[in-house]
């Protein structure tokens, strides 16, 4: 039989025998994923009389501030420490927010798990309002404050550090809080507070199961976050905002969502030298578990290969609500 030997040498094995079988597909990969670059978020709300799972996000729970404790210390025992915590209060106020149900519950984590446990605590105003807007709304409720808004956010992650957070992560968007925290953090004796900036958040359809759980969605004559979260078709934009952030004093930047907003991840990480930080956010997550629960998908090694995909794409650490199972998805891949 004629066979082509340039052809087969050149075109046929050449690529597939690295491909061949596990040994040499391991040994090939250029990028890994650790659990150890993974950070677990956990809700946290006031007034509940038990735990409940939040729709669409099996195995992600409303906690009390008991079950937290229970839960985180499980998690624990897995070896999954680096937490990121949103607070839900049971009394929604829009003047004199009070951020201690927060506080309290990072105190309590501390108490307990002492330095094992690496805390990040959200820092928003969204859960807290009556309206679900990020920040404080003007008297017609159709515009959000900058600077109003700015106050109350710095006002808040002094209290979370001061509770002994490890890192405070604004996610409201707007102009200059990065400065205005870390100016309130040094003033307050947290120099060491780091601060992550959810800065190049999208204003995302993918958000939906979150705001169930964070009992967070906006209702006001404002109806969306549209004039303050980045629109996604404006990569400029998270560019811009995340230099600013960094150079406003951001230790940490964020990408958020992930999956369809890689392309801003692989260009801002390269553009940016710091680390970068991408947020599975719910409704990714929850799509994905969603074809699982159909069958029609292998969940743990499909949510392994978006992991795969942000850090090949410049993330150095993850925020997933699969954080917790991580250790034994990564095991099966
Ligand atoms: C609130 C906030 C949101 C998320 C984290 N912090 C949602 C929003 O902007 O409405 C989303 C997280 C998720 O969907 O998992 N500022």
């Amino acid at each position: 039989m004629a066979t082509d030997p340039n052809r087969n040498a050149r075109y046929g094995l050449t690529l597939r025998r690295l491909r061949q079988d596990r040994h040499i597909r391991e040994l090939t990969r250029e990028v890994r994923v650790s659990p150890t670059q993974l950070i677990q978020p956990h809700f946290v709300v006031e007034g509940l009389r038990g735990r409940e799972e939040v729709p669409g996000l099996p195995g992600v729970f409303r906690e009390t501030p008991d079950s937290l404790l229970k839960q985180v210390d499980q998690d624990l025992e897995e070896s999954t420490d680096k937490l990121l915590i949103f607070g839900v209060p049971g009394e929604k106020r829009d003047t004199d927010i009070r951020f201690d149900f927060t506080a309290w519950q990072i105190e309590a984590l501390r108490r307990r798990f002492g330095a094992d446990l690496w805390i990040a605590v959200d820092v928003c105003l969204c859960s807290f309002t009556t309206h679900g807007h990020c920040g404080v709304l003007n008297r017609e409720q159709d515009h959000v404050i900058n600077d109003a808004s700015v106050e109350q956010l710095a006002r808040a992650a002094l209290e979370y550090a001061q509770a002994g957070a490890n890192c405070v992560a604004p996610s409201d968007m707007m102009d200059g809080r990065i400065a205005a925290i870390r100016q309130a953090l040094d003033g307050g004796g947290c120099e060491r507070t780091l601060l992550m900036s959810y800065s190049a958040k999208f204003n995302s359809r993918f958000y939906g199961p979150f705001r169930e759980a964070a009992n967070s969605a906006p209702r006001a004559a404002l109806k969306d976050r549209a004039s303050y979260q980045i629109d996604p078709a404006r990569a400029d934009d998270a560019y811009l905002s995340s230099q600013r952030d960094a150079d406003e004093g951001a230790d940490i930047l964020m990408v958020k969502p992930g999956l369809p907003y890689l392309d801003i991840l692989k260009d801002l990480s390269q553009r940016i030298p710091r680390p970068w930080a991408v947020y599975e956010v719910s409704g990714e997550y929850g799509a994905l578990e969603a074809l699982a629960a159909q069958q029609l998908m292998d969940g743990p090694n499909a949510h392994v290969e978006c992991w795969t995909a942000f850090v090949r794409a410049g993330a150095s650490m993850i925020l997933t609500y699969g954080a917790r199972y991580a250790r034994r998805w990564l095991a099966g891949a």
